[in-house]
């Protein structure tokens, strides 16, 4: 197959169907975020998958940048959801040329950075994009949910979904990659239209708080909330008026964290 090898991001109106958001969550929680700190209205949406949230920010008045690595998200998310200035950059080396009040990294999408080295230039790339005293949000799984609940390994787990006349299934299996720090995911799809069994094996960085707090510190940052929800991806959802928790238990991390007002090359790596 062509494309990433991943069959919904190389497909994204199956990724639409298969992970809805139609009242946008994802999109109205950043956009609280942002307006709770106080952001400028110059977003930069990194690993912007469908555009569905980018384009939902442009219509509540921010002025967005999308990026993606995926020809074929960038190509449905111009169609379906234009408005942004969709852009073909990768998080890790990607120079825009201007600067932003934001940079969003919204569904894990920064776990997609699987090395030290990969993160780190991730990050580099979120500083080179802020104006000074921007923010960085971004919504990730947290590594750290995995110490106390092995639930999320237990499978393989089976997924059903219908798009058209169509049921697609998918056959899931999670393992950790301890040394690596990688959660690993082979799933295998099935679908009742006669095309052929698809697999595809994906993965993402494990990382825990305190580790993404190191990384943040290195690249400038300086880190105002960190916590596991209440968030777009978290049950109970998050709904319009909570306030960002305290626990980082749960299976996800939402994160708000400032550039610092000064470029910081002194060398002094401490947190
Ligand atoms: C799980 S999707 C999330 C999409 C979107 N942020 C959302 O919340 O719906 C992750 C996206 O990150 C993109 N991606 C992966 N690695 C990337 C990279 N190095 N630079 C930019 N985008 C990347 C993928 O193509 C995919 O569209």
């Amino acid at each position: 197959m062509s494309g990433t090898g991943n069959l919904l991001t190389d497909r994204p109106e199956l990724y639409e169907e298969r992970f809805p958001d139609p009242e946008r969550l994802a999109a109205r929680w950043a956009e609280a975020t942002l307006r709770r700190y106080g952001s400028g209205h110059r977003v930069l949406d990194l690993g912007c998958g469908t555009g569905r949230d980018a384009a939902w920010l442009h219509r509540a008045g921010r002025r967005v940048t999308a990026v993606d690595t995926s020809a074929a998200m960038l190509a449905h998310a111009r169609r379906h959801h234009p408005g942004p200035d969709y852009r073909h950059a990768d998080m890790r080396d990607a120079d825009l040329g201007r600067v932003f009040d934001a940079v969003l990294c919204l569904d894990s999408a920064l776990l997609h950075c699987h090395t030290n080295p990969e993160l780190a230039a991730a990050l580099a790339v979120c500083a080179r994009h802020l104006a000074p005293g921007g923010l960085l949000v971004a919504e990730l799984r947290n590594g750290a949910f995995l110490l106390g609940d092995g639930s999320l390994l237990d499978g393989p787990a089976t997924a059903t979904f219908r798009r058209g006349s169509t049921t697609y299934t998918s056959r899931t299996t999670l393992r950790v990659d301890h040394g690596a720090q990688l959660l690993r995911r082979h799933r295998a799809w099935t679908a009742d239209d006669g095309s052929p069994p698809h697999e595809e094996h994906t993965a993402w960085r494990l990382l825990f708080p305190q580790e993404l707090r190191y990384f943040l510190a290195v690249a400038g940052f300086e880190v105002l909330a960190l916590h596991d929800g209440p968030g777009p991806r978290t049950e109970p959802p998050w709904r319009e008026g909570d306030r960002p928790g305290t626990t980082l238990r749960a299976d996800r991390l939402h994160l708000v964290a400032r550039l610092a007002p000064r470029p910081h090359h002194d060398g002094d790596t401490t947190p």
